[in-house]
């Protein structure tokens, strides 16, 4: 019966167990009485009526909906005000943080009257050989915060000594174009700036739309030239809320207001779309409370939870430091990467020893460009690190849905724009996953004769966090393998970034005299709703060290062998040939389907028994390549998604893979001019890029709210360990794993 295996499925998908909540125990009624909660750890589940009590699947009624949450979930959140740093690369502490904000109000950078704000204020981190040598117990090198300060529009780079108050200023101001990521507090001002503006108020009123009724929206305005010289722009784009929280389905299509980012003053209106109505609200919304209360005919699910009777495996020593089977590393929140991972180490079984693989890894950059070339949009090519900071857009996680209930959480501790610090609560969550995945398995057939059936559940740790840059929303998770792979994961879910249009069906798109549609840059996905078409590419950092800095990257290339006549029935097969990169130029890669490679990070001083350099390799899954003139202003800006890896040798300054100043930068500090320079890569500390992408053609799945998109790349050792180093693990035995939920029965 297929149901029945349905079901059984999802009991073999949970190993912990079941938290059930619901609202009786009587199942053939379902009274809004109280809620009830099973917590495997405090509740003996043999013994607990609700464990050996049948089960409610076949409850069809809808869930009720809790007015308030009987048990909050909220995890516990720990006070930064006493926290010191324990590590070399511990983020600033709320103290130090104080600390470099007075050092700096005496300094004469900011006595100038022209206005200034701290753009940046984080750790600088020690110099990579200093932080290697350093071990627990050891004092900590001296604590430094760099500072990225803008003083009218020059930008400066500052070195602060927290211990000796000592300030340096470095090739002040600096000369590469762009300015600072925006600081939370313009994000907010410039929100609000069109309505201290009479034109702006006149032409909403003149649309018919209630002034108290519109929301507008920052959006970085690229650099095309004239308009971005010799000053911060930004650009404004407004909604309608009126009727619906989800305003972005209700664009008022064609306003754009120019506002200069450090006056607040509306520089420019253009209003090309008078003409094109705002979409009305219906269907936008996306709560809960105002969904979940008609019942249809989807068989509900059962609540789900990820849980360890025994709680978790890992621990986070001395805040930051994370220790889970075998695998250890430095975990920080960052307000413009989001999660930096450092110190990346891993056990081996047979050597016994505790080996290095990556240094430091981290999303360096986000280029999101819209393929619309109209007045309205043709600037939408967002970076969403070097101009918004993915780790500022960072909201709070939610306990039991972002992450699940065995999960740790992390708060971010950042300064504002004076230097004054502030926490993001729940910025980064860290678990363990089983999703009913095999590790590895065997089985022998009966014909020989050996009762063999060896199993090893596939158990990982993730470390998560979700930015919410605006209307789109990114789920980037690093998830920690046994077996020693890393798995980098990115998940794109939120908003669509929508476009106003007078069509509300496809019938009505005008066609010229030979029946070609006209362009839309997108999909109708609702009456006068278009989706436009966009990319969205993910630069990470990767740091490898491979059992220490010096390393090499090599191109495995798979080739096509033809046989000699006479030396097989075979026509052909399939070998690799290493090519050992020996510049920059040899790590540049396009990714090609019918010319495929493996690409390695080896160390050829070290070898495992056979001989072969150990070394992990780089794995891309499905990914995207940017079809936009390599000339085309805003893929000049991101010029390092035109390969999907290069390698350079390893350059403390050469972090941010759009250039240390993103906003309106021209394109002259990527990571694609400093590749350029073709430098020698062989044998060296190098530092590997690898650009995960994705094309979205926008669909009506996609409206009011996108179900979560995602891909990933895999870090996989390779002949990195002298066997699997997950031969030893343990299988899940019965008693292990108390059941705390109900028994599947058949319908
Ligand atoms: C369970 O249902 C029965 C009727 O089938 C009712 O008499 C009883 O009070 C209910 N119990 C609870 C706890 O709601
Ligand atoms: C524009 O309208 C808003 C909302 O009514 C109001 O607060 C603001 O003062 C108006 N701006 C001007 C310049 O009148
Ligand atoms: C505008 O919206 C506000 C808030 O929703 C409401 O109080 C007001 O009556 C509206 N004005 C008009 C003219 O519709
Ligand atoms: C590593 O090997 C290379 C040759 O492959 C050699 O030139 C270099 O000196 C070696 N480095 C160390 C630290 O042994
Ligand atoms: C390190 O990077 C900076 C910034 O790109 C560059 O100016 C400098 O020349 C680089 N140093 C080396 C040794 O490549």
């Amino acid at each position: 019966m297929e149901q029945k295996s349905f079901f059984r499925l999802i009991f073999l998908i949970v190993t912990a167990c079941f938290i059930i909540s619901f609202t009786s125990t009587n199942f053939s009624h379902s009274p809004s009485s109280t809620t009830l909660l099973l917590d495997c750890t405090t509740t003996d589940s043999s013994s607990s009526p609700l464990c050996a009590s049948r089960n409610f699947l076949f409850n069809k009624k809808p869930r009720p909906i809790p007015k308030t949450d009987p048990k909050p979930t909220k995890p516990k959140t720990h006070d930064h005000v006493s926290d010191t740093p324990n590590h070399p690369l511990d983020p600033l502490t709320i103290t130090e943080l104080n600390k470099v904000r007075s050092i700096l109000s005496s300094h004469a950078l900011f006595a100038s009257r022209a206005p200034h704000a701290l753009h940046s204020v984080v750790l600088e981190e020690p110099d990579k050989d200093l932080v290697k040598k350093w071990e627990k117990g050891n004092t900590l090198p001296p604590r430094k915060a760099s500072v990225i300060a803008l003083v009218g529009l020059d930008t400066h780079v500052l070195t602060v000594d927290i211990t000796s108050g000592r300030v340096e200023l470095e090739d002040s101001p600096v000369r590469v174009s762009g300015y600072p990521m925006m600081t939370l507090e313009e994000m907010n001002q410039v929100t609000l700036a069109p309505f201290s503006n009479d034109d702006f108020n006149r032409t909403i009123i003149s649309r018919g739309v209630n002034i108290t009724e519109v929301n507008c929206f920052p959006l970085s305005s690229g650099w095309y030239g004239k308009k971005e010289e010799n000053i911060r722009v930004i650009k404004s784009q407004c909604y309608s809320n009126q009727g619906t929280v989800n305003f972005y389905m209700r664009p008022i299509e064609g306003l754009t207001i120019l506002i200069d980012l450090d006056t607040k003053q509306v520089i420019e209106i253009v209003d090309t779309g008078p003409a094109i109505p705002i979409p009305g609200s219906t269907n936008t919304d996306y709560r809960f409370e105002n969904l979940a209360t008609k019942p249809d005919k989807t068989r509900p699910l059962n609540p789900i939870s990820l849980e360890q009777p025994r709680g978790p495996s890992f621990v986070i020593e001395d805040n930051y430091l994370v220790k889970w089977a075998n695998w250890e590393f430095h975990l920080k929140p960052d307000p413009r990467a989001g999660v930096i991972l450092s110190q990346v180490r891993v056990h081996d079984p047979d050597t016994r020893e505790t080996r290095d693989v990556m240094y430091k890894g981290f999303v360096s950059e986000l280029f999101v460009p819209y393929m619309d070339p109209s007045d309205a949009w043709y600037f939408k090519t967002y970076m969403d690190a070097g101009e918004y900071g993915f780790g500022l857009q960072a909201m709070p996680l939610v306990p039991l849905n972002d992450c699940p209930r065995n999960a740790v959480y992390m708060d971010g501790v950042f300064a504002a724009a004076d230097g004054t610090p502030f926490v993001r609560d729940n910025m980064i969550c860290v678990f363990e996953s089983y999703a009913g995945d095999i590790g590895w398995r065997h089985s022998e057939s009966p014909i020989t004769g050996l009762p063999i059936r060896e199993v090893r559940p596939k158990v990982t740790l993730v470390v998560r966090m979700a930015a919410s840059v605006g209307n789109y929303d990114y789920i980037i998770d690093y998830e920690f393998q046994t077996d020693g792979l890393i798995k980098a994961k990115v998940g794109l879910s939120g908003i669509l970034m929508v476009k106003g249009t007078t069509y509300q069906n496809k019938n009505q798109v005008k066609k010229d005299k030979n029946g070609n549609e006209e362009e839309l840059h997108g999909i109708l996905l609702s009456e006068n709703v278009i989706g436009v078409i966009h990319d969205h590419y993910v630069t990470f950092y990767l740091d490898l060290d491979v059992d220490g800095p010096e390393n090499s990257f090599v191109k495995v290339n798979l080739k096509r062998q033809e046989t000699e006549p006479g030396e097989s029935p075979r026509k052909s097969y399939m070998k690799t040939v290493r090519n050992v990169a020996k510049t920059e130029k040899d790590g540049q890669i396009k990714l090609s389907l019918y010319d495929p490679s493996e690409f390695h990070i080896i160390n050829s001083n070290k070898t495992t028994r056979v001989g072969n350099p150990t070394g992990y390799k780089v794995v891309p899954r499905a990914t995207a390549a940017s079809l936009l003139d390599h000339d085309d202003p805003p893929q000049k800006r991101g010029a390092f998604t035109n390969n999907q890896i290069w390698v350079t040798p390893y350059n403390k300054s050469e972090q941010w893979a759009g250039g240390l100043l993103t906003y309106q930068s021209h394109g002259d500090d990527t990571l694609a001019v400093w590749s350029d320079r073709d430098r020698d890569i062989e044998n060296k500390d190098i530092v590997v890029w690898y650009t995960l992408g994705f094309h979205h053609v926008p669909c009506q799945e996609d409206f009011p709210i996108m179900p979560t998109v995602s891909s990933s790349f895999d870090l996989k050792p390779t002949n990195f360990f002298e066997r699997n180093p997950i031969l030893r693990a343990s299988p899940n035995f019965e008693h292990d794993l108390p059941r705390c939920g109900a028994e599947f029965v058949s319908a």
